[in-house]
């Protein structure tokens, strides 16, 4: 079997680690557009696009540390090595996917600065072939090659999505995205409106408090935070409309700022696939796959990482077992009809637990669920739960006490337990 996988992030090192072990597969290329591997964690200050025209991929601000701690941020067969600290910064995360990919010999198969333009079933073959396209952009040249095989890891923090907020394309202050947010100086003295408390938005308003006095966090979380803000940081609803230089917000109130700063998230884009792979992506549900995983359409493609909430690594090296053992005939996919009628089911399952359809990959709650189907159906091990314990412990933490959880430290007893150093005190959970 001859197999691509368009991507060097973790998600596509993980699935050329376990590629590279199983006989059936003959030829392996990582295909990846920039020129190192690590995906997100790579940190440019460049933003826009690169020196090749491509648009910038990495999201990654200078100050960042994980939102989560190490001890569940590695994968099940190669932690991440210990230290004093459990919330590491951005570039021991990229060391830790070099060392990855060395300890595993992946380095070798990854052709860099080449760019995946177009994956396409391939025309009039007998058996389920791929077309993949790719450019070596040191060369300009451009290939085709054909596959029986093609993992889509091309991440899914690099689109920015754009909320429609009225009055925000004729708004008279600058806008910008965090996709494109590096260092809070370009802030100082700046009255900043920032738009989506998630990790990114939580975190980069509470930075650029450092320099201006005005800083308005606009979301809609359903848990209020409890987290003891600084007195510069101000708390609203919803925006309601933009006119002029004001905002305006649900709750009837009105500020008058410089920036507005779209935390808001971003989108599925898979720009190299033609029309005839039959993967839709509407309101950022990617679709049809059968778990999150597979083309049910054409099921020689998966997509790795598509679910968020997760724990990432963890949950990319279960899906790529999963999927390894079906290529080599552990076990066998259903047919497209019933991957169909089980992906139908799911949705409207979620549809009635009041999802809508932009949280078709929402796991969060839903995780150890999702492991277990994976795990049972290909007859592979599962995320122990004591990881999916910590991110749960982790996450409210971090909504309720964002200026300190990352000094906490934990540490991972057994499947099901762990202990937690928070403040000089020690406390064990289960
Ligand atoms: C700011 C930020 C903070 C985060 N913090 C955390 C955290 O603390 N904990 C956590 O678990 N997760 C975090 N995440 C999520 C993180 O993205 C995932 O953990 C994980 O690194 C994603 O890996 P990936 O391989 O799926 O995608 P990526 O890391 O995005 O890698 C995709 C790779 O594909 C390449 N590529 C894309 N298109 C093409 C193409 N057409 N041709 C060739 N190559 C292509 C890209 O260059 C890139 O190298 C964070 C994300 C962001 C944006
Ligand atoms: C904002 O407030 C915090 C704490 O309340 C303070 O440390 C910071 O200096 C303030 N920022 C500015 C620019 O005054
Ligand atoms: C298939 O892959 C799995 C996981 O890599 C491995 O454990 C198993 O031995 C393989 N089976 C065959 C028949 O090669």
């Amino acid at each position: 079997m001859r197999v691509c996988i368009v991507g060097a992030g973790a998600a596509g090192l993980c699935a050329a680690r376990h590629l590279l072990i199983e006989p059936c597969v003959t030829e392996l290329d990582v295909l990846e557009q920039s020129s190192q591997l690590g995906g997100t964690w790579v940190y440019t200050e460049t933003v826009g696009y690169d020196d090749f025209g491509l648009p910038i991929h990495t999201s990654m601000y200078k100050s960042l540390r994980t939102n989560l701690p190490k001890e569940i941020m590695g994968f099940p067969d190669f932690p991440i090595p210990e230290s004093e600290r459990s919330y590491l910064p951005a570039k021991d995360m990229l060391a830790f996917l070099q060392l990855y990919a060395e300890k595993h010999g992946v380095s070798e198969h990854v052709k860099f600065k080449h760019h995946v333009q177009l994956i396409i079933p391939k025309q009039g073959a007998t058996a389920e072939l791929w077309d993949v396209t790719y450019k070596d952009l040191m060369t300009g040249v451009t290939t085709t090659k054909e596959y029986d095989y093609v993992f889509v890891c091309n991440g899914h923090y690099n689109t920015p999505f754009i909320p429609n907020i009225p009055g925000l394309k004729e708004f008279e202050g600058d806008v910008m995205h965090s996709h494109d947010y590096r260092v809070p100086d370009i802030f100082k003295g700046k009255q900043v409106l920032v738009i989506g408390a998630g990790p990114s938005g939580m975190d980069i308003a509470l930075e650029i408090t450092s320099m201006t006095e005005k800083v308005i966090l606009s979301h809609h979380l359903k848990e209020q935070p409890r987290s003891v803000f600084p007195s510069n940081l101000t708390q609203k609803p919803d925006v309601e409309k933009l006119e002029g230089r004001t905002a305006y917000f649900k709750d009837g109130s009105q500020e008058e700022i410089d920036v507005v700063f779209l935390s808001t998230g971003y989108l599925y884009n898979f720009p190299f696939l033609h029309e005839s792979c039959n993967i839709v992506v509407e309101d950022n549900c990617v679709e049809p796959l059968y778990k999150h995983l597979v083309n049910i359409q054409h099921p020689t493609m998966c997509f790795i990482g598509v679910p968020y909430y997760v724990c990432a690594f963890s949950m990319f090296d279960l899906q790529v077992r999963y999927y390894v053992r079906s290529m080599n005939g552990t076990f066998k996919l259903p047919s497209r009809q019933e991957m169909t009628r089980h992906w139908e089911q799911e949705k409207s399952e979620r549809a009635s637990r009041g999802y809508t359809r932009r949280q078709a990959h929402m796991m969060g709650p839903d995780q150890e669920k999702y492991y277990a189907s994976l795990a049972t159906e290909a007859g592979t091990e599962s995320i122990p739960s004591v990881i999916t314990k910590i991110r749960e412990e982790s996450s409210l933490r971090f909504l309720h006490n964002l200026q300190n959880y990352r000094q906490d430290v934990y540490k991972i007893i057994d499947d099901d337990t762990y202990e937690i150093i928070s403040n000089g005190k020690r406390e064990i959970l289960c």
